[in-house]
């Protein structure tokens, strides 16, 4: 006799609170910039590179994202993981944790005090929680998507918020520059077009960093091409949530281009940025390669 499939219906999975998620991303993001801290106070050294010469990775990197990784997967066993330094692995519960165990890993290599540590919660596709760890400051960025769509941003505990409206021209915006020679050269040139049309422009060297800088107020906007999801992903929920647009796509280059600015100023920063020739004519939001 063949074996019928069973009329049960499969048991429904719980859906996950986001704040029960975020509660989590915080508890070990904390935990990991603890480590990460340790690391700084010793010897830091290239343990090899990745995409390029300058793209390097430390044991500091690999080893917290391997306590990220086990710290989150003793609560929630059944869930799928995207890291920058390991394995991707699938899950069961619809939730994927995507983490940058350092973000600024060249600053964390030179001893310069702007790297986070990034941890985001995604559900059925969507980021809904997202903690953000100034590892030097030891500042605490979340924020987490409410049932109803809504989501709020706070630093430390307490609110914040993007920065008032400002012309193009007065706007404090940072970038970053690939690790990849020709893409940095397409990045250069585009510069040539957007400095003299903003305020001035800070390449600080962390893009979560740079992000929650935005979603503070310490910045008037952000873009750069050649990120990937981890280096994003917590940041731009905590910016959405305190008031910023952003938008992932592809850029001149070719590359996952993100830019983010308060809401009342984003459509302008996104157009200066296709007139100065970081970002194509005809590029279509959420069209992103990787
Ligand atoms: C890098 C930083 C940097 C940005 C690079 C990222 P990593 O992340 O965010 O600011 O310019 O594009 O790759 O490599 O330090 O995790």
């Amino acid at each position: 006799m063949t074996e019928q499939p069973s009329a049960q219906p499969a048991p429904q999975r719980p859906i996950p609170k986001a704040g029960d998620l975020l509660a989590l991303a915080v508890a070990t993001a904390r935990a990991a910039a603890d480590l990460v801290r340790e690391r700084a106070a010793g010897v830091v050294e290239v343990a090899d590179t990745k995409s390029t010469a300058t793209d390097v990775v430390t044991q500091a990197d690999r080893d917290t994202e391997a306590l990220i990784r086990r710290l989150i997967s003793e609560q929630r066993p059944e869930d799928a993981f995207f890291g920058e330094e390991g394995e991707e692995t699938g899950g069961t519960s619809g939730v994927r944790w995507i983490v940058d165990p350092i973000d600024g890993t060249v600053n964390f290599l030179y001893g310069l005090p702007r790297y986070a540590v990034s941890i985001a919660a995604e559900y059925a596709g969507e980021v809904v929680a997202g903690a953000v760890v100034d590892v030097a400051a030891g500042t605490l960025y979340a924020a987490f998507r409410q049932p109803d769509g809504s989501a709020a941003a706070v630093r430390d505990g307490e609110p914040v918020m993007v920065r008032p409206p400002a012309e193009l021209s007065q706007r404090l915006i940072a970038t970053g520059f690939s690790y990849d020679a020709g893409l940095r050269r397409v990045q250069a040139e585009a510069l040539v077009r957007f400095l003299p049309v903003v305020r001035d422009v800070r390449r600080i060297g962390s893009a979560a960093l740079d992000i929650c800088g935005v979603a503070e107020g310490t910045l008037d906007g952000y873009l750069e091409e050649g990120l990937h999801l981890w280096d994003h992903a917590a940041a731009c929920l905590v910016a959405e949530a305190a008031g910023a647009r952003w938008e992932a796509t592809t850029g001149a280059g070719g590359r996952r281009f993100v830019v983010v600015a308060p809401a009342h100023g984003y459509d302008e920063l996104r157009e200066a940025a296709v007139q100065a020739g970081f970002l194509p004519v005809d590029s279509v939001p959420g069209v992103v390669p990787d």
